[in-house]
């Protein structure tokens, strides 16, 4: 897609659903939970690029404990509608998370296939612990058994953009989460 005209790009912004301000808030409580809960602990965060890079940064900062940061992306095949497929991890971790509590941070979990993929590979790994935060869930679109050990907002079945998530490319760098519309 190239949308280089600022007009029709401004145009599929449709509705802001998330605010900054909103966003701020629950980041901010998230990160105070996990201050809490991993004190003391070996603590990584494992982001999945590129979706959830926007807020990894936000909410490593709204930690205050000792972590490290890591990072990973993944492509994952499917055959037809089934639930089971491969995953290939094209960027992956240079810890041994075998040392580590581990918190994957996810952008959003549509139908679940990518991340339950990953998480398994994560669990093989045998990390002290393993947990999935999610910024945002659609559950209505599950298609595999996968919950999230916390997700901030539940949103409706609707295609979203910002902090961090995509179409084609664009509006990642939206500082809000907005749904889309190509009008
Ligand atoms: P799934 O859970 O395996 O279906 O895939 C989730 C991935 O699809 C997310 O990490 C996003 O990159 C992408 N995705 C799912 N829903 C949306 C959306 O509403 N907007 C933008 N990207 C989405
Ligand atoms: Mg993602």
């Amino acid at each position: 897609m190239q949308l280089t005209d600022p007009e029709s790009y401004r145009a599929r912004i449709q509705r802001i659903m998330i605010s900054e301000e909103e966003l701020k808030a629950a980041i901010a409580k998230a990160g105070a939970e996990i201050d809490a809960e991993y004190a003391g602990k070996p603590l990584l965060l494992v982001s999945i690029l590129k979706g959830a890079f926007v807020f990894l940064a936000d909410l490593s900062r709204a930690v205050s404990i000792p972590c490290e940061i890591g990072f990973m992306q993944a492509q994952s095949y499917f055959e037809g509608t089934t639930s089971s497929g491969k995953v290939s991890i094209t960027l992956d971790l240079t810890q041994d998370i075998s040392q580590y509590h581990v918190i994957i941070v996810e952008d959003i979990i549509d139908t679940g296939r990518t991340l339950s993929l990953v998480a398994e590979e994560l669990r093989r790994r045998n990390p002290l612990s393993l947990r999935i935060l999610t910024l945002l869930d659609k559950p209505e679109r599950r298609v595999v058994d996968l919950k999230a050990d916390k997700s901030l907002f539940t949103i409706p079945d609707a295609f979203v953009i910002g902090y961090g998530l995509d179409c084609a490319e664009y509006y990642r760098n939206l500082p809000y989460i907005a749904e889309y519309a190509e009008n």
